[in-house]
């Protein structure tokens, strides 16, 4: 039997294979993920509005890492209806007028430097709010992939600073400048989220490649990526 590897390199043994890399410590590990603009229903029956970047998908479900004292999971813990809006590159100055806007009211205190209270997210935003068929918050006609969802399950992290929702995915809407014609496939070419990375804001670059599993259908006179 040949004995484990060590988990961890040490600095002399890092030098030994060459790499220069350096320890940091950062504030943030937000490492570039998509936008999305989650619609959530407040107590009175109005919409809130909120963009959140830890969100990501799993089969048909999404899950998603909200910031305990926040409207958004204040709404989910009661009423599960939710929208998960996602906006194209674009949209990013509409996602930054939502920055610093919470449907809390009053403010928490620790959004009390730098937020404020707002109950028309859409208005402020400039976006345009449209029915739901499955769940009663809007969607928003803007984004060009909107995915109606319910939370079915709301819990603590083990941070005790966020909660970590799973929301199914009940319908999916679709701009059809995105969807190879007459399929229900996305065409990868024509979407592109808005990727949001150590806080800065970024559209996604010319394809690199196809996964093995994709099973999208290339479109007529595309260039094939190798
Ligand atoms: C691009 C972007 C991404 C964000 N991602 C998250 C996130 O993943 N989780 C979270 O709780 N807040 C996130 N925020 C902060 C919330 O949007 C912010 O706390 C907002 O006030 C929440 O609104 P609410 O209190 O009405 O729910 C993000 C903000 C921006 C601008």
């Amino acid at each position: 039997m040949t004995a484990a590897a060590p988990l961890s390199t040490p600095p002399a043994a890092a030098a030994e294979h060459g790499t220069d890399h350096v320890e940091i410590a950062p504030s943030i590990l937000y490492f570039g993920t998509p936008v999305v603009l989650l619609c959530t229903e407040n107590a009175d029956g109005s919409a809130n509005l909120a963009p959140i970047s830890s969100a990501w998908a799993l089969g048909q479900t999404v899950v998603i890492g909200l910031g305990r004292d926040g409207q958004t999971a204040e709404n989910l813990a009661r009423r599960p209806g939710l929208v998960i809006n996602l906006p194209g590159p674009g949209l990013w100055p509409a996602v930054e007028r939502l920055a610093p806007l919470t449907g809390r009211f009053p403010v928490p205190p620790r959004k009390a430097a730098g937020w404020r209270h707002e109950p028309d997210k859409f208005a402020a935003a400039g976006l345009t709010p449209v029915p739901s068929a499955t769940v009663r918050p809007p969607r928003v006609a803007e984004c060009p992939l909107q995915l109606e969802a319910t939370a079915e399950r709301v819990q603590p992290d083990v941070s005790g600073e966020f909660v970590i929702v799973e929301a199914a995915v009940r319908r999916v809407h679709a701009d059809p400048g995105i969807v190879v014609a007459g399929t229900d496939h996305v065409d990868p070419a024509r979407w592109s989220p808005l990727i949001y990375s150590f806080r800065h804001y970024f559209g996604l670059g010319p394809e690199l490649g196809r996964s093995h599993r994709t099973q999208t259908p290339r479109a007529a006179g595309r260039a094939v990526a190798r």
